[in-house]
């Protein structure tokens, strides 16, 4: 495993589309293998979240991690079926360190997907997980936060040392 080098705000791969990944390619070496760097570099930076485009492959694949029993998911090619309500989140990126702003998400998500052992998945998700399925499904689109933030939210925060 490795850690990638992430893509970070005026980088112009991140406002590109990504492309669906074959099924059959699911379990290939390749796909195995940055579905693990992806894992790690997600975890180097504690984030929750982070989409294969900030590392620099446009493939619709997405990593999560709640920190909680569930451990790290793999979405591959996510779909957002239906979606319930609003909540009004903080929300960062990590190609945006630092930055944080609220932003307006679905308070419920319904989601399929591919795992990494090519089942299809069918997810219910509310609060953090919906706010992070919407947040890494938006990168794949091109789409970042930053540009959906409610006016006058947005804050610097330096990292503590
Ligand atoms: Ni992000």
């Amino acid at each position: 495993m490795a850690i990638r080098n992430l893509r970070y705000e005026g980088d112009e791969i991140l406002k590109k589309k990504s492309r669906e990944i074959p099924v059959d390619d699911i379990k290939t070496e390749k796909i195995q293998t940055l579905i693990d760097d992806m894992v790690e570099t997600m975890h180097k930076y504690n984030g929750v979240g982070l989409a294969a485009v900030q590392v620099g492959v446009l493939k619709r694949l997405i990593v999560i991690d709640l920190y909680d029993d569930n451990g790290p998911i793999v979405l591959i090619n996510p779909e957002i079926i239906k979606t319930k309500g609003e909540q009004e989140v903080e929300e960062g990126c990590l190609s945006f360190p630092n930055q944080f702003a609220k932003v307006i998400r679905p308070a419920e998500v319904v989601a399929e997907y591919w795992d990494r052992d090519g089942k299809r998945i069918r997810v219910k998700a509310k609060e953090l997980l919906a706010q992070a399925i919407c947040h890494e499904i938006d990168h794949l689109n091109g789409e970042l936060f930053i540009e959906k933030i409610l006016p006058g939210t947005l804050e610097y925060v330096e990292p503590e040392n």
